[in-house]
């Protein structure tokens, strides 16, 4: 079937309802196999793409940069940068990750001097001249992300303000390095301060969040989705699969060979005794109504009212045409209503 399309938040982007991944070219996948990814995603009719400068994943001083790498040499080599949005991000405030501005450790943070620096070797990695949607891959204040808590400390951060990191990124809006913004790993309270931000300073408005959600994290829908219906702030959902976890792969303690958690063993958020209730759960659903499990989830992504685009990950290419065609399953009443009534049960086991 054709690829569907749907309007990127307020902005005049149309963008493909299935958004590639890529963090795992430049690491897991090979440049090549990178490339042979993006050719069949296009030939599918998926004109988004999805990078950031930290990729690829695990992060690492060494392979930091490389994913952009691997999309610069295909854009190079096909001359198609005007057939993809392109999405990129720049690295949030970190203090284990503080190789990526120079030859001496410093504290990753969202300021004009680490932003200039970030855009410039994006774009130049990227082998572009704008990058379509800029993300901030999570905040610059210290924030309760990737399932984590807050420190009493943690409150009492330095933080850049709103209307700083705006007007510094507001500088490549007008020299055209970037067309619009989008946030990650964001809160309701991280979204509407950017949005109050930009309406007073006249900066750009966000267009889109990028964060986690899947049928084991519907957390976007306890307070998010308020704020970005009414506010016209499009959902880009990553990990959709929980980082393969829902595929089955790993059910009963399986690990299979070249697998994520196999080789990387980074899927604690998607683990533990309620998880693992919930996900049998799903898992049974899929085998009692003869669907994949994959595109099972993969499609309960995409018939949210609220989603703007699905973000796949797939490391071969067979992967990926099940990922792809899982945007062609028929979505029935009884998958909503079973998925719900699961969902019921065991809300959220994985914030
Ligand atoms: N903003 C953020 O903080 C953030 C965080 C994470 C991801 N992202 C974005 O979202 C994209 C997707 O994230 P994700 O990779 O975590 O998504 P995911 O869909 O949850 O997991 C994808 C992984 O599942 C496995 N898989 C996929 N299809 C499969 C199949 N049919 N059978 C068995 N295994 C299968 C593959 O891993 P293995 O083959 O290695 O097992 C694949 O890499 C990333 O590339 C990135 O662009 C953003």
């Amino acid at each position: 079937m054709t690829m569907r399309m749907r309007k990127l938040g307020r902005t005049d982007i149309d963008v493909s309802v299935c958004c590639l991944g890529t963090m795992t070219y430049g690491q897991q996948n090979t440049e090549q196999e990178g490339h042979a990814q993006m050719d069949y995603a296009l030939e599918r009719g998926i004109n988004f793409f999805d990078t950031a400068e930290l990729y690829s994943i695990p992060p690492m001083a060494e392979t930091y940069g490389n994913t952009e790498q691997v999309i610069g040499s295909w854009f190079k080599k096909n001359g198609n940068r005007d057939k993809v949005v392109l999405a990129s991000k720049i690295t949030g405030r970190s203090s284990v990750i503080n190789w990526m501005r120079g030859e001496k450790p410093v504290l990753t943070r969202i300021v004009k001097e680490q932003i200039d620096q970030a855009v410039e070797q994006s774009l130049q990695r990227l082998q572009t001249d704008y990058i379509d949607l800029y993300q901030l891959h999570w905040p610059d204040r210290k924030a309760a992300i990737f399932g984590e808590k807050m420190s009493e400390s943690d409150w009492q951060a330095e933080r850049e303000t709103f209307d700083a990191q705006l007007n510094a990124l507001e500088e490549h809006v007008q020299k055209g390095n970037i067309r619009h913004l989008g946030l990650s790993n964001e809160s309701p309270y991280g979204v509407m301060k950017f949005l109050q931000a930009s309406e007073k300073g006249g900066t750009s408005r966000v267009a889109s969040i990028q964060n986690a959600f899947n049928l084991l994290n519907r957390e976007f829908e306890t307070a998010l989705e308020e704020v970005c219906r009414y506010e016209d702030v499009s959902l880009l959902a990553y990990s959709p699969l929980a980082q393969g976890v829902l595929t089955g792969k790993y059910r009963d303690g399986a690990l299979p060979i070249g697998s994520r958690k196999q080789l990387f063993n980074r899927l604690q958020r998607y683990e533990g005794p309620i998880a693992e209730k919930a996900l049998n759960a799903y898992l049974d659903l899929a085998l009692e109504l003869e669907v994949d499990p994959t595109q099972l989830a993969i499609r309960f992504c995409d018939t949210r009212p609220y989603m703007g685009s699905t973000i796949i990950g797939s490391t071969t290419m067979e992967q990926l045409k099940i990922c792809i065609d899982a945007f062609d399953l028929e979505w029935s009443e009884v998958m909503e209503d079973c998925v719900n009534a699961i969902h019921q049960v065991q809300p959220n086991p994985c914030p």
